[in-house]
């Protein structure tokens, strides 16, 4: 494949910026939502491959994105190792939180490869079905962020209980650590033997690790999970996004061998420019709310990120996932714009 998103991920500015949107499959469009009525439940639904192909393709049909991203998603990883998640309409996931990290057995890792073979299946279709331009991106969560929904059972707003774990039991972080990062190496191995182009590692919360524990939590497990997947022979590039780690992104870059990463709309892109490695390239990282009401607002935003990265490789992106309020005229802009551009 050699679309702008790869070249681009490969540390070439070649003067077109390729786009791609976080959560580009999802309810701020009514296409999806047909398909996701079709399926009440939203695992059934993740690992149903031909419908996770249909709406994978959508956004790609609708505004020609330079990437899909297979649809799918990190929490069911604690699902297949038995972890009863269930996604609540309104309340999002939920699962019963775990009291000792023997509750998340390594015992069970084998069930990764069983039970989530239809995301491999997903992910052949898909890129057979793809223009050989188009890169297709698979995914997994970072092992901290599984681990705030392993403890708490939720989404939470200050992941209070994880980080009491953090201080209180960090034997059982330890051992909860190196069965997370196992099984987020088999997820992952699984898309990139199916031919994923590219693979991201979402560490959306975080921001929630005490900075003094940043390399402990979210840096050496990342790192841990690509040396796995090259030692296993796979060779895909990897974009990290730790999620609001400000100044902790100059360790991330320095110690974690990613192709590319991802800035989250907290990082001013003037500083990610002089001050992120130039071999890494960029993704980001436009305020998802700004879709919202759109206009010479976002445009400013848009125009703004695209002239900090204009000496440097750089995919848009947004700075987390696009809303369900997003109106689909608003995306339309965006894509006009930054195809307008030229730096
Ligand atoms: O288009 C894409 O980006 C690919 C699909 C994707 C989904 N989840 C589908 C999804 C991706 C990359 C994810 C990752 C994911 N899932 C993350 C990390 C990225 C981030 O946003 O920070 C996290 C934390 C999750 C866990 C998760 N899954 C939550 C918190 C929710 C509920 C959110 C909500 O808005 O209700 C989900 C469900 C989910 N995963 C939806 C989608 C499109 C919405 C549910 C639905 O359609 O019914």
């Amino acid at each position: 494949m050699t679309g702008s998103f790869l070249t681009t991920l490969d540390g070439s500015s070649s003067g077109v910026t390729p786009i791609w949107l976080m959560r580009q499959a999802g309810r701020y469009l009514v296409e999806y939502k047909a398909v996701r009525n079709s399926e009440p439940d939203f695992i059934s639904f993740c690992l149903n491959s031909d419908k996770a192909v249909e709406v994978t393709q959508q956004p790609i049909d609708k505004f020609d994105f330079d990437a899909a991203i297979i649809f799918s998603d990190i929490l069911l990883v604690p699902w297949a190792m038995n972890r009863n998640v269930r996604f609540v309409p309104g309340t999002g996931p939920l699962m019963d939180p775990i009291t000792a990290a023997s509750d998340f057995s390594p015992n069970n890792l084998d069930l990764i490869g069983s039970k989530l073979s239809p995301v491999g299946e997903a992910i052949q279709k898909c890129r057979a079905g793809l223009a050989n331009k188009k890169a297709l991106l698979g995914f997994a969560g970072a092992p901290w962020t599984i681990i705030t929904y392993l403890i708490e059972g939720q989404s939470s707003r200050d992941f209070a209980n994880a980080r009491k774990w953090l201080w209180h039991n960090d034997r059982q972080i330890e051992e909860l650590m190196d069965t997370v990062i196992e099984a987020t190496v088999r997820f992952l191995e699984i898309q990139a033997r199916n031919g994923a182009d590219a693979l991201m590692l979402f560490d959306s919360w975080a921001s929630a690790v005490p900075a003094d524990r940043r390399d402990q939590i979210v840096i050496k497990p990342a790192q841990k999970i690509i040396t796995e997947l090259r030692k296993r022979g796979h060779q895909q590039p990897v974009i990290g996004f730790p999620k609001g780690i400000g100044e902790g992104l100059l360790a991330y870059c320095d110690q974690v061998d990613i192709a590319g990463i991802g800035l989250d709309h907290g990082v001013d892109p003037v500083w990610a420019a002089k001050n992120l490695p130039s071999h890494i390239t960029v993704q980001g990282n436009l305020d998802p709310l700004s879709l919202i009401d759109g206009g010479e607002m976002m445009k400013t935003s848009i125009s703004r990120i695209l002239d900090a990265f204009a000496d440097r490789a750089h995919i848009f992106n947004l700075g987390h996932g696009i809303t369900p309020e997003t109106p689909v005229q608003h995306v339309y802009d965006l894509v006009s714009q930054i195809r307008g551009y030229s730096a």
